[in-house]
């Protein structure tokens, strides 16, 4: 694991975008948030990545009526894929049996021979992806119930708490696992207590993202303030001059 302590959000999305440039994925996974915004917005100014590149979602929201801004798909289609031309898969949270959309979406998965770098954010309460506290690190692509921190944290989103779905599907514990390479972003205070639980906390289902610790290539790039609990390891301080 490499640490990149950071000074702000795009300080974060330089060093991660000439990450992903210089690995070059034919299959990008993507995470939603307002994390990776800037990262985003950046890979689109600069145009490098390869048109055919593919970009796989995360996760997604269940119950969302289609053209929804908060859909996810949407939400990478505008910020990514369509700027640069990109071909975007997704799983079908339309569909009568989500379960079989599931089963769906991991056959797709494998059909592209996996992602080959996937962006991370990191929830309050340690979630990667939609996966939750309590979320085996087997699991594969699955509908989940979203935590109520998940739900308060994404209000802000929405009309109110009221209108932010109950359910998602989501990439597993075991398919982010699967990723060659993770690039994990967490700016601020309010994702310290789930960063340190990350890097120096036991490795449990309590800390979904602790999952992670022994993953052969994972980057983990945070700002002072995240990094602010970390009681382990040698940082590596990206250049501020
Ligand atoms: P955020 O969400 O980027 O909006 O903070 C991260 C997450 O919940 O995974």
């Amino acid at each position: 694991m490499q640490i990149i302590e950071v000074a702000d959000p795009a300080e974060a999305a330089a060093f991660a975008a000439d990450l992903i440039e210089e690995h070059a994925p034919r299959v990008l996974g993507a995470a939603t948030g307002a994390t990776p915004e800037p990262l985003y917005r950046l890979l689109v100014a600069r145009q490098r990545l390869a048109p055919t590149t593919t970009v796989c979602l995360l996760d997604e929201y269940i119950g969302l009526p289609v053209g929804h801004r908060q859909r996810y798909r949407h939400v990478i289609e505008a910020q990514l894929v369509n700027p640069l031309g990109l071909t975007v898969v997704a799983p079908d949270v339309d569909a009568i049996d989500p379960t079989a959309a599931c089963r769906r979406y991991e056959d797709a998965l494998v059909e592209l021979g996996g992602i080959d770098l996937q962006i991370l954010g990191i929830g309050r309460n340690g979630h990667i992806g939609f996966n939750e506290p309590g979320t085996s690190f087997d699991t594969v692509t699955h509908v989940v119930e979203l935590a109520a921190t998940t739900r308060a944290d994404n209000a802000r989103c929405f009309d109110g708490l009221s209108g932010v779905p109950t359910h998602a599907i989501t990439q597993g514990i075991a398919n982010i696992r699967r990723a060659k390479r993770i690039v994990l972003i967490a700016f601020g205070r309010r994702k310290a207590n789930a960063v340190s639980a990350m890097l120096g906390g036991p490795v449990s289902t309590a800390s979904p993202a602790s999952a992670l610790r022994d993953h052969r290539d994972l980057v983990v790039i945070a700002d002072r303030e995240a990094l602010t609990q970390r009681n382990i390891i040698q940082s590596h301080s990206f250049g501020t001059a």
